[in-house]
């Protein structure tokens, strides 16, 4: 026999974010907590429709009686905390934060990571001029635990060549974050595909299919969800890629519009990027009850005969 229990009221928990008091729902985040006073906390690996990672640091904040700061994108919420979102050391560790990642990657194509380096005053140039780009595959076939020992006088990038091995997407790892958004859309927080995981340790781990085989040979159902999560452009539309290459690719005479992708009953909410009056992405919102922003290879892609 099944017992059912009553449901219990949401217990409301109350906290000081900044001198502000807020109540949040019990389970909500110290993210949460800012958002509701409007704060606005840097993001970079954390999105809605994934389960939180704590790989990029840079939403950390100062919580009073923690011994270190702590990210707000997973912190759950305590009553009685009083939580500092922009003291001196806060802004510090943010832009070390990003210091770190702009002098070691590619943010060309991240408008929100250039934001932050503004905002924060990071100079990436602290760790001297860049190391010159690996060649074709070599961080693939380093050992996991080996370090190539780096040159002292230069910082150490991620720079090597663009992946085109197919027609529908590129990865450019010159320019990818280790955020782990796109294996965990491509694992158990949407797609359950597990195409692809993050490889090798320290400095050289980086995103890979099973045995570095090439997308096409890997498990990859091109689904596209990796791109859509992907907050760097690391991974992007092969439409978009050609079109930036040949200096065509312009944000400002683009449009969005939502429709219902046709292909079956699902129901799919997708997002056409237009430009010029010709499709050049698509994508699909976060706040869909039917998508949760992912999309199948239909959705994502098969927009060529319109
Ligand atoms: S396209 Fe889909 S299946 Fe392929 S790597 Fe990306 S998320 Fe995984
Ligand atoms: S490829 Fe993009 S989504 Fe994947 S880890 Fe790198 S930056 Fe994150
Ligand atoms: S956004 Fe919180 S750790 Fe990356």
């Amino acid at each position: 026999m099944t017992v059912r229990l009553p449901l219990l009221p949401e217990r409301q928990l109350e906290l000081d974010v900044d001198g502000h008091k807020v109540s949040v729902r019990e389970g909500a985040t110290l993210l949460d907590a800012c958002r509701a006073l409007a704060i606005d906390v840097p993001t970079l690996c954390h999105a809605p429709n994934l389960t939180p990672v704590n790989a990029c640091r840079i939403c950390v904040v100062e919580l009073e009686g923690a011994r270190t700061l702590v990210p707000a994108c997973s912190r759950k919420a305590e009553s009685g905390m009083v939580v500092k979102t922009d003291s001196e050391r806060v802004r510090l560790s943010r832009k070390l934060v990003m210091e770190l990642l702009a002098s070691s990657v590619d943010l060309s194509t991240a408008p929100e990571a250039l934001a932050y380096q503004a905002r924060y005053g990071a100079d990436p140039a602290r760790f001297g001029l860049a190391a010159a780009p690996t060649a074709a595959g070599e961080r693939e076939h380093r050992h996991a635990g080996e370090h190539v020992e780096p040159e002292p006088s230069r910082a150490a990038t991620v720079a090597q060549p663009v992946k085109v091995d197919n027609e529908l997407f590129v990865r450019d790892y010159g320019k990818c974050i280790l955020c782990y958004k796109c294996v965990e859309a491509c694992g158990s927080d949407a797609q359950n595909t597990f195409a692809i995981a993050v490889a090798g340790r320290g400095f050289d781990a980086r995103i890979a299919t099973e045995l570095d085989v090439p997308l096409p040979s890997s498990a990859c159902v091109f689904c596209g969800n990796c791109i859509g999560v992907c907050p760097t452009g690391a991974l992007m539309f092969k439409s978009e890629h050609d079109m930036r290459a040949a200096g065509t690719w312009d944000e400002t005479r683009q449009n969005q519009t939502d429709t219902i992708c046709a292909y079956c009953g699902v129901g799919c909410v997708v997002t056409l990027h237009t430009q010029d009056g010709r499709i050049v992405k698509a994508s699909s919102p976060h706040d869909s009850s039917v998508t949760d922003g992912h999309l199948c290879i239909k959705g994502r892609f098969g927009w060529g005969f319109v």
